[in-house]
């Protein structure tokens, strides 16, 4: 990986409380993220995208909830660190954007003054010029006549233009790192590739680099580097993301490509992946995948497989003791 991580993740685990005893949501969550590099973690709803994302943030510390591992930021550990160093992290450093944007957005505060607000406190620039930015912000990402709705509150917009403000504020902020929790599911597929395009754009040309969750398969080839294909909790394969959609090992990232609808075929079919993601009461303490897997053996059932190159390219790491074989490369 080009340069030292902006990002290294190691051996995470969220736990929270429930009915009284600690339960891992997560455990050993393990990954870089390089400068301007761009990371998609995909897998099925409450895998634990959206916690492993809030707990880079530091916003995961309160009663009930609990972090364990380590997250450098830049060399700084973030597990642990007093809220006042956080608060100078987060927003400036690290940007996040939020899966429903009503919780990032002020109800009576005129869309482009938060923008603008927003751009002044972390670059401290003067009031016009925070203008300026918020409107070329709002423009990036297809306000349509951004000057005349600067004023309007957030209640005016649709949601899917509030979902774009939300993305004009954090990349406004010129973060380094972006989190952006499945911030264009919202959108309509044209505008959906244009805001991409953009969030691409400005890793390229700010060295932003970007943890971007996505159940979409097809954002993922269109926005990321590397993808991270997450399970009940934990990474399952983590890849290229060329190398990935050629060669999965992962039967569960198998299964998730082979259940992408087919248009291009005589009927669209979908191949749904029989049983479900078990709940975290209900993790067994081998690989969580096995109960689902048409390749499980009991010594699956018994110890959870560690994240490994597993007889492929270092980059190309499988959490499964029996991972589909390593194609054979053109060289
Ligand atoms: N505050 C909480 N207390 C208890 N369980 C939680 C809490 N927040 C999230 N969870 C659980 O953690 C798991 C992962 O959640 P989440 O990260 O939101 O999933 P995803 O974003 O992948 O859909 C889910 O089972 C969810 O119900
Ligand atoms: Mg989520």
């Amino acid at each position: 990986m080009p340069g030292d991580p902006v990002l290294s993740v190691q051996g995470l685990s969220v736990q929270f409380r429930i009915g009284g005893a600690w339960r891992a949501a997560t455990r050993g969550i393990d990954f870089d993220l390089a400068p301007n590099e761009t990371l998609a973690l995909v897998g099925e709803s409450g895998c634990g995208k959206s916690i492993t994302c809030a707990s880079i943030l530091g916003l995961l510390g309160g009663e009930g909830a609990r972090v364990e591992g380590s997250i450098r930021y830049r060399g700084r550990e973030i597990v642990g660190m007093p809220e006042s160093e956080l608060e100078k992290i987060r927003g400036k450093e690290i940007a996040m954007i939020f899966q429903e944007p009503m919780t990032a957005l002020n109800p009576v505060m005129p869309v482009g003054e938060q923008i603008a607000e927003a751009i002044s406190v972390h670059l401290g620039c003067s009031r016009a010029e925070a203008k300026t930015r918020a409107l070329g912000f709002m423009e990036r990402v297809r306000i349509p006549a951004a000057p005349e709705r600067y004023r309007d509150y957030p209640h005016q917009f649709s949601g899917g233009m509030r979902q774009r403000i939300v993305i004009a504020m954090a990349m406004a902020c010129q973060p380094r790192i972006l989190l952006a929790d499945e911030p264009t599911t919202a959108l309509d597929v044209t505008i959906q590739a244009q805001i991409l395009a953009e969030l691409r754009d400005l890793c390229a040309n700010l060295e932003m680099s970007m943890v971007f969750i996505t159940h979409s398969l097809g954002v993922v080839a269109a926005i990321a580097d590397r993808v991270a294909v997450m399970y009940a909790g934990e990474i399952v394969e983590i890849a290229p993301v060329a190398e990935l959609f050629a060669a999965p090992r992962h039967p569960y990232t198998q299964a998730l490509l082979q259940a992408i609808p087919r248009v291009d075929r005589e009927t669209v079919t979908l191949r749904a992946i029989p049983g479900q993601v078990p709940a975290i009461a209900e993790f067994g303490s081998g690989c969580r995948f096995a109960p689902r897997c048409p390749r499980a053996s009991e010594a699956c059932q018994a110890v959870p497989p560690e994240l490994a190159a597993r007889g492929g390219p270092e980059g190309h790491r499988v959490a499964c003791l029996a991972p589909a074989p390593v194609r054979e490369r053109a060289s």
